[in-house]
This record gives C-alpha cells, structure tokens and sequence, in this order.
C-alpha cells in the first residue's frame, strides 16, 4: 500500500473513486463543488433526492459522474463547518475506509483538504491525521498460525493537496505519519502476541532486533537475573525471579546522528508479561487481559521505532522492564521486606502491586544515564481505570515545564491523558512499621499511591509517570491493544527535536 501526495486535476484523474467532503445541511465541500461544477450539477441533482444530509460518518457513492474520469466519488458526511476536531476527523476517517473495504476499489484519491481542524489547522496535521487514520482503521490482529491471510489492503492512496505550495508540508506530514504508524503497529503487534510467547525473553530479543535494523543509531543491553542480582535489583527479581520465563531488562540506546540540545531523555516501560498477581492471586474472571500488562514496555518499544526512522536529534535510553508476575515455591509473599537497588526497604502488602516494584529499580538504574528527564508508562493500577475510564491515561509529573510538554504533545495529537496530583498528604499512606514503605496503601486513591510510591525513586532528576492501564487495550471479543500512548511520546519527542509544525 502506497500514499502520494499530488495536486489533482480531479475531473481529469483516473481512479477507482474519489472522496470528497459534504458538510451539514448539504454545504458541498470545495472539492466536491468542483466536482458537481464539472459534471453540469450532477451532485446537487441527486442530493436532491435527499440520502444523505451532511452528518458526520454518512457516506453515499456516485457513479458515471459526467465529465468526471474516475470511475466513482464517494461523499463523506463532514458534519459541521469549521468545527472538526481531530476526534471528529478520526471518526470520518474510520467510516470511510470502513465503508470502502466493503467495495472492490484499490486505489483512491483522498480529497478532504479544505478541512479545517480545530486547533491545529494546517495541511501537515491534516495529512498526518488521515494517513495515521487510514493506517488505524485497517489494522488487523495477525492469527496465531494462520495459514490463509485475508488482509484488507489498498494498493495507492493519493492525497489531494489543493494549494501547490503545502505540498511539501504534506511530504512532511506523510513522512512522520508513516514513521509514527510503524510505531504504532510495532506496538499493537507486540502487545498483542500471549503471554506463552511474548514472554520477557521475547521482548528482549525483539529488542536486541532494533539494534541489527537501525545498527547506525541504536545498541541493545539485555541485563539478565544474574546481572540484577550485582546490581541489587530486588525488587525487580522478587516479582521476576519466580518464573520459569526469567526476567530481562532491554536497555535500548538510541542516539541520533545531530544531538542538537545534548538532551537525553528516558522511557521506561512497565513489561510484565502476564501478572497473575502471585500469591495475591487475581479472580480468574478476564485475567487473561493481564498478557496486556507490558503495554507499557510495548509503547516504548514503538516509540523508539519511530525515532530511530525519523533519525530524531535526540538521545533516548528506552528501557524495557521484561518480568513475568507468576506463582512457584520461589515466589515473593506478603510479608516480605525487600531491599531495592535504592537501598530502600519495601514491605510487600500484596504481590498483586508488582509494577511498582519492577518500576522503582529500573528507575533508580536509570540514574546512570544522568537523563533530563524521565518518563515511565505503565499498565499500573485499576483504581486508574474507575478514576479515568478508558479513554484518557492518568499522568503525574514532579516538575511544571515537562508536565506541560506532555499536555501539548496530548493536545496535538487526541491522546488523551490528565494530571492527578502528586501531594505529599498521600505519603503517609505508604507507611510501614517494618521497612521504609509499604508496597500498597488503604483501598483509597489508588493511582495517585502508586504514583506517590514511585517518585520516591525519581528525585534525581525531572519525572513524569503514565498510568496506561484503561487507555493500553480494549477488551470484549475483539479486544485489542490501541496502540496508546505511542502518538502522544512521538509528538513529545518531535517538538524535543525541534521539527514538530
Ligand atoms: N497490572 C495491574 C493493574 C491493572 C489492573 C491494569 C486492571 C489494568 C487493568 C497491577 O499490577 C495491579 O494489579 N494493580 C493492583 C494494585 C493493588 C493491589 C494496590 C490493582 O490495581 O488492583
Ligand atoms: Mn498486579
Ligand atoms: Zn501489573
């Protein structure tokens, strides 16, 4: 599947269809305009007839449209002028493709620039928005196995630039999307795979992959049992010590060629394979969804994916924290005291609280890397999920500038997330009689404890903390993961580049 871009002659094109836009109470859309121009009014003739009114999603397709080559136009319900949001757009995208998957048409011409999105409106989040739109809507789980594939594909996509001198915003725009969109599906694909055979060792060799890919820009390190035990990451093996799947932490350099700002920045990733809760077992129901626990190693997996095809100025130390939270005889139990690499002690309330354990030694590790900031992304809590449901991802920070990076890069780019507070009156809900804190709090505010946990092991440096756990996946007979919040760290390490538009 191929994108251009042109500047069409669009009666003059040959192609399978044309798509053009109709806003509400039937206002053609420019390109559609010149269509019906074209073709002696033909369009508003048949509107007559009253099938479709404009709204968001409505679809209706003509044929031997006169004076027109291509060999069909499909109108697309734009609903209201001037107030598209990149939500909105999302969804006229998804209708659309939903619509021409159905038909035999291969190749199309996508002509929605006369667009105006809300906030951001120009040609180059117009394309990015319809290429990652497209990319998203035909994304498929890929069968265990499978031996017949029926892969819905296009074979060329043309986007439509009206104004000859954004075509380069567009070549822009297309480059970052494609680039973006392999982060994406590497994410998707990954976080997808069960938990059988996306175990840490899985996601390390997967690691260890970028490096041989991208050999100019990135090196692997995969620290092992026998390394975290030098490193005194205990906390970090008493969750993944117990497995047969032993744990591996992938440390994933990536360093481009130009380093304008000499800014390093790490992304650490929650990886936990599969999390059974060990000895404080989870209720069966849906426990299967817990193959989605390494969301967040999956997320930073895919975003160094997109930076390594981008080339992006930056250094990255994108970390993947690879363990599997299972029961044996060798498990950690409620009750234990565990020393972190920090020389902090932990008390275990409940083994079920296992990223944070994993988190907090990974965290201090990262220390060596003397990065200017640190973000973590984790699948961490369901009090996360009852306090923000499961379209935007909870988000703490210790320091102002990066908090507000993070809400720009959400705002840009429709990946939602919103801040909880990080305030020392929920301290003492982590006391222990026995160790310096205690793993879990009372049953209250549980998102902002485990925040509140981890940022005892970030002081040395500026921090922010994703809570992925309602946004990562999407659960029912079709559940899948959403490829979240790979966008929203793309578009934060752009504008770190400095090449965001
Ligand atoms: N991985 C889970 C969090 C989770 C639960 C994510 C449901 C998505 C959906 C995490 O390890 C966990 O089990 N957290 C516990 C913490 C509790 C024991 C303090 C939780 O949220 O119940
Ligand atoms: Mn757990
Ligand atoms: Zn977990």
């Amino acid at each position: 599947m191929k994108f251009i871009l042109k500047h069409c002659h669009l009666e003059k094109e040959y192609t399978d269809c044309i798509i053009v836009g109709i806003f509400e109470s039937l206002q053609l859309s420019r390109s559609a305009n010149y269509l019906d121009s074209s073709s002696n009014g033909y369009i508003t003739s048949l509107l007559k007839l009253g099938d479709i009114k404009g709204n968001i999603g409505e679809t209706i397709m003509f044929y031997n449209i006169p004076n027109v080559t291509a060999q069909r136009v499909l109108l697309i319900g734009l609903g209201k002028k001037n107030t598209i949001t990149q939500s909105n757009l999302n969804l006229i995208i998804k209708k659309t493709i939903t619509f021409l998957k159905k038909t035999s048409i291969k190749n199309f011409i996508c002509s929605l620039d006369e667009i105006n999105i809300e906030n951001n409106h120009h040609t180059y989040w117009l394309i990015r928005t319809i290429v990652l739109g497209i990319q998203s809507s035909l994304y498929q789980i890929s069968k265990i196995n499978q031996t017949t594939k029926k892969h819905i594909n296009f074979d060329l996509i043309t986007l439509n630039i009206l104004k000859k001198n954004d075509l380069y915003l567009g070549e822009i725009a297309l480059k970052h999307a494609l680039a973006i969109n392999l982060g994406i599906t590497s994410t998707k694909n990954i976080s997808n795979l069960p938990p059988n055979i996306c175990t840490p060792l899985y996601l390390s060799n997967q690691a260890k992959k970028l490096a041989d890919k991208y050999s100019d820009n990135i090196v692997v390190d995969v620290i092992d049992i026998k390394e975290m035990k030098k490193l005194k990451m205990n906390a970090y093996i008493a969750v993944g010590g117990s497995s047969k799947n032993q744990p591996f932490m992938s440390v994933i350099k990536y360093s481009g060629n130009n380093n304008i700002n000499n800014i390093t920045i790490a992304l650490v990733g929650k990886g936990v394979t599969f999390d059974s809760g060990g000895i404080s077992i989870k209720p069966s129901t849906n426990m299967h969804e817990m193959k989605y626990d390494m969301s967040g190693a999956a997320a930073v997996y895919g975003t160094l994916i997109m930076a390594a095809e981008l080339q992006l100025p930056l250094k990255i130390i994108g970390i993947l924290s690879g363990c599997e939270n299972i029961l044996s005889s060798n498990a950690f139990r409620p009750g234990d005291v565990l020393k972190t690499m920090s020389g902090k002690t932990v008390e275990i309330l409940n083994t079920d609280a296992e990223g944070r354990l994993v988190l907090c030694d990974t965290l201090t590790y990262v220390e060596r890397f003397s990065p200017n900031l640190v973000i973590d992304i984790a699948t961490l809590t369901g009090a996360c999920v009852v306090a923000l449901g499961e379209c935007v991802s909870g988000f703490f920070a210790n320091d102002e500038e990066l908090s507000k990076q993070l809400q720009h890069a959400s705002k840009e780019t429709d990946d939602k997330i919103w801040r909880l507070p990080l305030l020392k009156e929920y301290e003492t809900n982590l006391y222990s009689s026995i160790a310096d804190l205690s793993n879990i709090g009372n049953s209250k505010a549980g998102a902002i404890t485990a925040a509140c946990f981890l940022s005892n092991f970030t002081k040395q440096y500026k921090w922010a903390h994703l809570d992925i756990a309602g946004t990562a996946w999407e659960s029912g007979k079709d559940k899948g993961s959403t490829g979240r919040p790979v966008e929203l760290l793309c578009q934060f390490l752009l504008n770190q580049s400095k090449i965001s538009y």
